[in-house]
């Protein structure tokens, strides 16, 4: 089996990041071969600093070393480094289609603010590279959170296009969602999902423990008292209920069973005791790698791993096209 996903380094990194996504990726790695990498030419879509792009891109390789990734069981690795990922993106882009390109949910979200003269044409195919990637290592499982899957399920109808044509070359992948915590929401308003381009009240993962308490103590609830979840009528509380579950590997109902009784503030207060217990020493780690020049060297062999694996499949694609 293989495993692929990756994370896009464009704010920073939140909660929802993790637990939507790094916090799941280390369970894949004793399954199957599993190639985790950092999608930083997805972050040149909307306008970013290249000194920005450069340290987040490191922050996010630490942050996958913390979380659990060991470079001995897993292929970890910057997406522009292994330029199959754009050679194949270059020919897969004839085979996805305008129509079903401009109604993917997030190109909607990010160009509708824009000036709709100024909308990179990169933004608007943002799903033909992510297709590459993906299709790129022959991947049967995609490890995502609930935003992501539109994009993956596109990638699987350019499977079956691509195949009908050319015969059985490329690999059907699937999305897998994990069962608590898909979609963290914002915890100023708990009706948006919890997003790196949301800079208010969320919580980011190098945040202080101090912030971060002082976030989750601080979020939107409503003017009820029990602690039950009900995502229509307590989206706040139903959401922290959420982080609290994902974070101990529990269901909510098991969460909802431990909080019962619970006034709002003593809630909150054990969500944030818990949130804290998780990403101290995961920020602890997360140092660790990130002042460490190895950590670069595992990525150039990462790279140097990657590379053989989709080269073999570009080659493949090229050859059922006609290009070799
Ligand atoms: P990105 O960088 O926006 O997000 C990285 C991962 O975090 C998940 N996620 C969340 N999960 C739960 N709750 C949230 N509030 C939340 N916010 C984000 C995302 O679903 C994602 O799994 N397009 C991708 C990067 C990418 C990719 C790929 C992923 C490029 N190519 C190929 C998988 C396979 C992205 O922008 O994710």
């Amino acid at each position: 089996m293989r495993v692929l996903s990756g994370i896009k380094p464009t704010g920073k990194l939140t909660l929802g990041n993790y637990i939507g996504a790094l916090k799941n990726f280390p369970n894949f790695q004793n399954e199957g071969e599993t190639f985790i990498f950092i999608a930083d030419l997805h972050a040149l879509t909307m306008p970013i600093d290249p000194e920005f792009l450069r340290e987040n891109s490191k922050i996010i390789a630490s942050f996958y070393l913390a979380a659990g990734l060991d470079p001995k069981k897993c292929t970890i690795f910057r997406q522009s480094r292994v330029s199959e990922h754009s050679e194949l993106a270059i020919i897969l882009q004839n085979y996805l289609y305008m129509g079903e390109l401009s109604r993917m949910t997030q190109f909607k979200e990010k160009s509708q603010n824009m000036n709709q003269n100024a909308i990179g044409l990169g933004l608007f195919a943002y799903p033909v590279l992510m297709a590459a990637d993906i299709l790129l290592y022959d991947s049967d499982v995609v490890p995502v959170g609930e935003d992501q899957t539109q994009h993956v399920e596109l990638a699987r109808d350019l499977v079956k296009r691509f195949n009908n044509h050319y015969g059985e070359i490329l690999k059907m992948p699937e999305a897998k969602i994990g069962k608590v915590g898909k979609r963290i929401m914002s915890l100023s308003d708990p009706s948006k999902k919890m997003s790196k381009s949301d800079p208010k009240g969320d919580i980011f993962l190098l945040d202080d423990m101090k912030t971060i308490r002082k976030k989750i103590m601080s979020a939107v609830t409503d003017s009820g008292s029990e602690v039950i979840y009900d995502i229509e009528n307590k989206p706040g509380i139903a959401n922290l209920l959420t982080i609290y579950a994902a974070i101990k590997n529990i269901t909510v109902e098991e969460a909802e069973t431990t909080f019962a009784g619970y006034r709002y503030g003593d809630f909150k207060k054990a969500i944030a005791d818990a949130v804290i217990e998780e990403i101290e020493p995961f920020q602890n780690r997360f140092y660790t790698f990130y002042n460490d020049p190895q950590t670069e060297k595992i990525l150039e062999e990462g790279e140097a791993k990657a590379s053989v694996i989709a080269r073999v499949v570009l080659q493949r694609v090229q050859q059922a096209v006609g290009l070799r």
